[in-house]
């Protein structure tokens, strides 16, 4: 029983995630950009905006240089995600590849980071008063909930074991359509049933950003006014209109 709702839950969540985050794309993808308003001082090639959306996805660049705090603690909890999420890995390939298999240790030691800023993230939204002005319930509401995933993954760790070679043939069986059952461990249970949540919340909230800051024209255009004219694309069919 546990295992079908689960399993059911599992390909309903992955499915809505998959059209829901694409169309999402699609509709950014789609919105008109009628002006030339890149963030100066702006690269004036295209080398140079790839390598400013690099700098902007792997460091953050413009954040460091707003606010060296919320760029610590942003970071910080940024790549101990990619960390958490590389060792995860593990639970769906078969075998594991060694890159997967020397994050590990890394991950774990992640976790602890991933807990740190998402802490320092939240403690701003309370300690200062600018931010605490414009936090809305949905602020404090998806850093409770990636602090509640982090957190119900430590508790597995280390006060609750669960069985991961169970949890491994599980959804090794959801990819190969041949189903083996879940454990029913209470803390498994609460992290699986948190991290649907995230699957299904992800692409109708803010945590959209990490793919939007890819068509933020402030970031994705050249500089180039003064070299050629800027003939704005073609409007797609589909582009959103303003109402
Ligand atoms: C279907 C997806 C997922 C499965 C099957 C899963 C499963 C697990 C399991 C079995 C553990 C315990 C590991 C152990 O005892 O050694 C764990 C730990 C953890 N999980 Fe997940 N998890 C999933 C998604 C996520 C996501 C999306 C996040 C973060 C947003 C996350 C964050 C963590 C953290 C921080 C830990 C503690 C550190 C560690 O052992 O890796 N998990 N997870």
């Amino acid at each position: 029983m546990l295992t079908t709702i689960y399993a059911t839950a599992f390909y309903a969540a992955s499915l809505l995630l998959a059209v829901a985050l694409l169309r999402r794309i699609w509709l950014y993808a789609a919105t008109p950009a009628p002006l030339k308003i890149p963030t100066t001082p702006a690269p004036l090639t295209k080398g140079g905006v790839a390598f400013r959306m690099l700098r902007e996805v792997t460091v953050f660049e413009s954040l460091f240089k707003a606010n060296k705090w919320i760029w610590l603690f942003g970071w910080v909890f940024h790549v101990a995600l990619a960390l958490v999420l590389l060792r995860h890995l593990r639970y769906f390939l078969q075998p594991v590849p060694l890159p997967i298999v020397l994050v590990q240790p890394l991950g774990v030691l992640a976790a602890y980071a991933m807990v740190a800023g998402l802490i320092g993230l939240w403690a701003r939204r309370f300690l200062v008063e600018r931010i605490r002005y414009i936090t809305r319930p949905s602020d404090h509401l998806m850093l409770a909930l990636l602090l509640a995933i982090a957190g119900s993954g430590l508790v597995m760790k280390y006060f609750a074991r669960t069985d991961i070679v169970s949890v491994k043939e599980f959804f090794l069986g959801l990819i190969y359509f041949d189903w083996r059952p879940l454990p029913a461990d209470p803390a498994l249970i609460v992290h699986l049933t948190l991290v649907l949540t995230l699957m299904v919340v992800f692409p109708f909230s803010k945590l959209l950003h990490a793919p939007g800051v890819f068509f933020s024209p402030s970031r994705n255009q050249a500089d180039d006014t003064r070299e050629r004219r800027y003939v704005p694309p073609p409007r797609l069919e589909s582009a959103p209109r303003r109402s």
